[in-house]
């Protein structure tokens, strides 16, 4: 397989829950080697895309291919060839960390020699070398999410698919992580990510789709997107809430656009220094100025109409 070739492809997908369609008809293409991410907020059918991908829940339309296959008909010939981890952590809680990877390496057909070896392996890997006796339910978040991506790692796959893997860590846990992942992906693995952290997204993706509603929104690198759907630099002004409304005729030919949020305008611009001194010269007062980069959040913004923080 050429390494521009499609590894994964997806068209025209589908899945509904009885007569609700979570996931409403995307196309993806991702690329052997890189990190792809899906971002949207809760409720966007990232899960049910992963689930599909992942040969966990078939599709209700449209045409997917996994690895040249079709999960209806190849599901265990793609299951063995990539790498797991859901949303939820589905670890074990009644087995010791190393015999979690065992029991999932046999899984796989690995013989009793190779999961053990595997295991020491991937515990390393995840830095629970030092727990590799104790049982998993006393585990912190961060390190059960290491054990389940470690897990996922048993079968050595070319594709891991990652649900949310940093939601509700802690930034430290969430940096190792992402060391991790970044490790993964200079060894080739493919990487398929799903977030709503748009700093996670912007970490780790090369390219990565905006979801929205069971829907794809948009589609690029992350520096494509922002240079698509914002401006260089942002000003953030700060108002108590409801006083903004007041402030926005003033503000509002300042900017390419202006954004009205509940406590804060968002003015976007090439220049915000520039920008600030205007506003200060038109007597706009806000408690509080703050310029910056645009970020993804702020494409999320601009084609949602919506924040992507819940
Ligand atoms: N098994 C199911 N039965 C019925 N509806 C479902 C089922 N799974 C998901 N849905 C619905 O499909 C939609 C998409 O859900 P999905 O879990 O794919 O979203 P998500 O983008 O992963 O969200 P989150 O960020 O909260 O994890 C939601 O409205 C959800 O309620
Ligand atoms: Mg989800």
């Amino acid at each position: 397989m050429r390494s521009d070739e499609a590894i994964i492809s997806g068209t025209g997908l589908v899945k509904r829950f009885a007569d609700f369609e979570a996931v409403r008809g995307i196309d993806f293409q991702v690329r052997r080697g890189e990190a792809f991410g899906f971002l949207g907020p809760n409720g966007a059918g990232k899960s049910s895309t992963m689930r599909m991908v992942s040969c966990m829940s078939p599709r209700s339309g449209g045409e997917l291919r996994v690895l040249g296959m079709d999960p209806d008909r190849k599901g265990p010939a793609i299951r063995a060839r990539i790498g797991v981890v859901p949303q939820q952590d589905n670890l074990d809680l009644e087995l010791t960390v190393r015999q979690n990877l065992q029991v999932y390496g046999r899984y796989f057909g690995l013989t009793r020699k190779e999961v053990r070896a595997k295991a020491v392996e991937l515990m390393e890997f995840a830095r629970l070398t030092d727990r590799a006796d104790h049982d998993v339910q006393p585990l912190s978040g961060g390190m059960k999410r290491r054990l389940t991506i470690a897990r996922a790692l048993v079968n050595d796959p070319e594709v891991l698919l990652l649900d949310e893997p940093t939601t509700g860590l802690d930034p430290q846990a969430r940096h190792l992580l992402w060391e991790k992942l970044f490790q993964l992906k200079q060894r080739g693995v493919t990487l398929i990510i799903t977030t709503h952290y748009m700093d996670e997204a912007e970490q780790l993706c090369d390219r990565l789709v905006v979801m929205d509603g069971g829907k794809i929104v948009a589609e690029g690198s992350p520096a494509e997107l922002i240079t698509r759907y914002a401006t260089r630099e942002v000003l953030e002004l700060r108002f108590p809430p409801g006083d903004q409304h007041a402030a926005v005729d003033k503000v509002r030919d300042l900017a390419e656009r202006v954004e009205v949020l509940p406590d804060r305008l968002l003015l976007y611009t090439e220049d915000g220094d520039a920008a600030t001194t205007r506003a200060h010269d038109r007597g706009v007062r806000p408690i509080s100025t703050l310029v910056r980069r645009s970020s993804l959040e702020d494409v999320f913004l601009r084609l949602t109409g919506r924040t992507l923080v819940d």
